[in-house]
């Protein structure tokens, strides 16, 4: 019962303390697109060149959520809701901490996407599509999952029988089917270093 809460949110350290602490700003970076179209190589390549330079990072990504927290979850709509409803309500611990959280979640459509950043909070949210085309994602089909669910094994399967909307206007698209991932992660660095850094009077680093 919500009357016999007691949160203790006013006890605890803010996220101003937190950030102070690590000389970052937390954000979200939420990568959006088709299974395979190259968001966990740009999540993990981000991490990296992020960390190197001093950030602190939490990835957070589908196939690993969805074999802990959300082991519970399909993919019909409702089932990808609560999967990324889950999904932002941990990341705003994340970003509330101070950490620069790169989400990588097919999230496949407006409506799904909009409870994502209105959990978060938009001003914390940035939107990347990597809007590299089904032809080339079936044609990696690095897991082998667009083969089954052609021969219909698979039910539901984003971009095969399962609706993907193109975000309206993300930060930023990145298209990976002839992409480098250097000059990607580069690409996303212009849009987030001045987000995320800070000097140590807390103002803006670079
Ligand atoms: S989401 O739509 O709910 O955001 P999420 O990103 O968590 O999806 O999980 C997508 C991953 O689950 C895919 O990369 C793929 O490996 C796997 N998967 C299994 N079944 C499906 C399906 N029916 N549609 C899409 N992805 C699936």
């Amino acid at each position: 019962m919500a009357e016999n809460i007691h949160t203790i949110f006013d006890r605890m350290h803010t996220r101003a303390d937190k950030e102070r602490l690590l000389g970052q700003r937390g954000i979200m970076v939420w990568f959006t697109g088709l299974s395979g179209s190259g968001k966990s190589t740009l999540a993990v390549a981000l991490e990296q060149r992020l960390h190197a330079m001093g950030y602190l990072c939490r990835i957070l990504d589908g196939d690993n959520i969805r074999s802990g927290i959300n082991n519970n979850l399909g993919f019909g709509y409702e089932d990808r809701v609560e999967n990324i409803r889950r999904i932002a309500e941990v990341g705003k611990l994340f970003v509330g901490t101070g950490i620069v959280t790169i989400a990588a979640f097919i999230s496949p459509v407006n409506a799904i996407r909009e409870m994502a950043a209105g959990i978060i909070g938009e001003e914390d949210f940035v939107e990347v599509y990597v809007s590299t085309p089904i032809q080339e994602c079936e044609r990696r089909d690095v897991k082998g999952l667009y083969a089954k669910a052609r021969r219909g094994e698979i039910k539901h399967f984003t971009g095969i029988d399962s609706p993907f909307e193109a975000p309206a206007s993300p930060a930023l698209e990145i298209d990976t089917t002839d992409a480098d991932v250097d000059r990607s992660v580069s690409r996303l660095l212009e849009v987030i270093l001045p987000r995320i850094a800070v000097n140590e009077n807390g103002n803006e680093r670079i």
